[in-house]
């Protein structure tokens, strides 16, 4: 997905679509999360236009944006989801999504989730160990019915990518190690509570090259041979997500590319093909609008102090990520190098370090390419609030998600008798 488009200048300031970003602060308050709608559309419908021949199922990854509204709208364009909670189960349920297009995926489903996925219908758990594998077969045994499962297996690829976000390797605690997933099909076969659907692997996040997706699916292609000579037939094949986007100057393979590729390799098997990206679809239809609290100095640095922090947007301080940052009406002040950081009570609450900007106090700023893994991994760190979020459409603003107000966060502590 290229870099976030749907805001250009327009006389000087800038707008998302049609709506300016000084109207929606004025509105909503800052910091604001603002996405698209027609960019959220657009990296759908690009997704899946080179699949639309093929038997496919786009399953958007919840964890990357888990707005109602944005889940409602990939629902309505036949997108299915991919969960890893009980709480993603009952958002996808409660926007609308389709239970027979949901995937389970995540090392540490507890029984009541189990039950919960079992009871709701959904298409098929992604099992990441043994131990799951017969906790699901309790489960389904009690409540008498057939759990349908993928193995996710861990096809020891490096996708060469932050290690934090890197999944397929042997280091790493997701999937079923490669060389024990055939004894662990056999065994599955024998289980009366369990009905094998698929194959699954996700190698890891904002991968770049082509490459290790194609090395990941050989390995798991070599997988569905043999189990097609130990009799086991599958009906589909999830190959994960983890195709990444620019942020600043990366260039990932084009959706196009991607699917094409993948596809090539299995033309010839008659299974649906899953895939499940989340960063992909949501990263660059979103942007961060936040305001210069303070600008402060010393002999070595500038500091821009805005109104947004690392509990709005973690991506900087956990992965050092960068986040391009533009300037709502630029004036014509000096450009200076900044560390642009946030309120919270720490050193590492930056959101972005060394950028050469021209700013003022009260200036707003937009932080770029944070429609993925920005909202969805906040907190309230330092009593604060979550974010607003809204989404336009052409010149049409909504509220998806208001302010969080202080009581908010303290409504379900309680005092003790003193
Ligand atoms: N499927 C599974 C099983 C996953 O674990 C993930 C992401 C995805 C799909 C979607 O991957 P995507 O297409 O978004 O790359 N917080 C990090 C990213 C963590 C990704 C975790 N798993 C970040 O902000 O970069």
């Amino acid at each position: 997905m290229a870099q976030t488009s749907f805001i250009h200048a327009n006389q000087g300031i800038l707008f998302a679509e049609d709506v300016s970003l000084e109207t929606i602060a004025n509105q909503f308050g800052t910091p604001t999360y603002i996405y698209s709608k027609n960019t959220l559309i657009q990296a759908f419908e690009s997704f899946q236009k080179g699949l639309l021949k093929t038997n496919h199922l786009i399953c958007f990854a919840v964890k990357a944006n888990s707005n109602i509204a944005i889940l409602n709208l990939f629902a309505s364009l036949g997108a299915g989801f991919d969960i890893v909670s009980g709480g993603e189960l009952e958002r996808v349920l409660y926007a609308g999504g389709d239970p027979q297009k949901i995937v389970f995926s995540g090392v540490g489903k507890t029984v009541s989730e189990i039950e919960a996925a079992l009871k709701a219908n959904i298409l098929c758990f992604n099992v990441e160990s043994r131990s799951e594998l017969l906790r699901i077969e309790a489960v389904a045994s009690k409540i008498n019915v057939k759990a349908p499962i993928s193995i996710r297996v861990n096809p020891d690829v490096d996708a060469k990518t932050h290690p934090y976000i890197s999944t397929g390797l042997k280091d790493n605690k997701f999937g079923v190690d490669f060389n024990q997933a055939l004894a662990l099909y056999l065994e599955a076969k024998g289980m009366s509570y369990i009905e094998i659907k698929g194959i699954d692997c996700h190698i890891g996040s904002q991968i770049t090259e082509l490459k290790p997706f194609v090395d990941a699916l050989d390995r798991v292609l070599s997988l569905v041979d043999q189990l097609k000579k130990n009799n086991i037939h599958l009906s589909h094949v999830d190959i994960g997500g983890g195709i990444g986007i620019c942020y600043q100057d990366e260039s990932p393979p084009d959706f196009d590319i991607y699917t094409k590729a993948i596809l090539n390799k299995i033309q010839n098997l008659d299974v649906k093909i899953i895939f499940e990206p989340g960063r992909a679809l949501v990263g660059n239809a979103g942007v961060l609008l936040s305001k210069v609290e303070y600008l402060k100095q010393n002999d070595i640095k500038h500091f821009a102090i805005i109104d947004a922090a690392m509990n709005d947007l973690m991506r900087p301080t956990l992965y050092d990520a960068y986040h391009e940052i533009k300037i709502v009406r630029e004036q014509d002040t000096k450009l200076q190098s900044f560390d642009v950081v946030g309120p919270v009570c720490e050193s590492g609450d930056f959101i972005a370090k060394n950028r050469s900007l021209k700013l003022k106090e009260n200036d707003l700023v937009c932080i770029m390419s944070t429609g993925a893994y920005g909202m969805s991994m906040s907190s309230n760190y330092n009593s604060r609030g979550r974010a607003a979020e809204v989404m336009v459409d052409r010149d049409k603003i909504f509220e998806i998600r208001a302010r969080e107000k202080s009581s908010d966060l303290f409504k379900l502590e309680k005092k003790i008798p003193l």
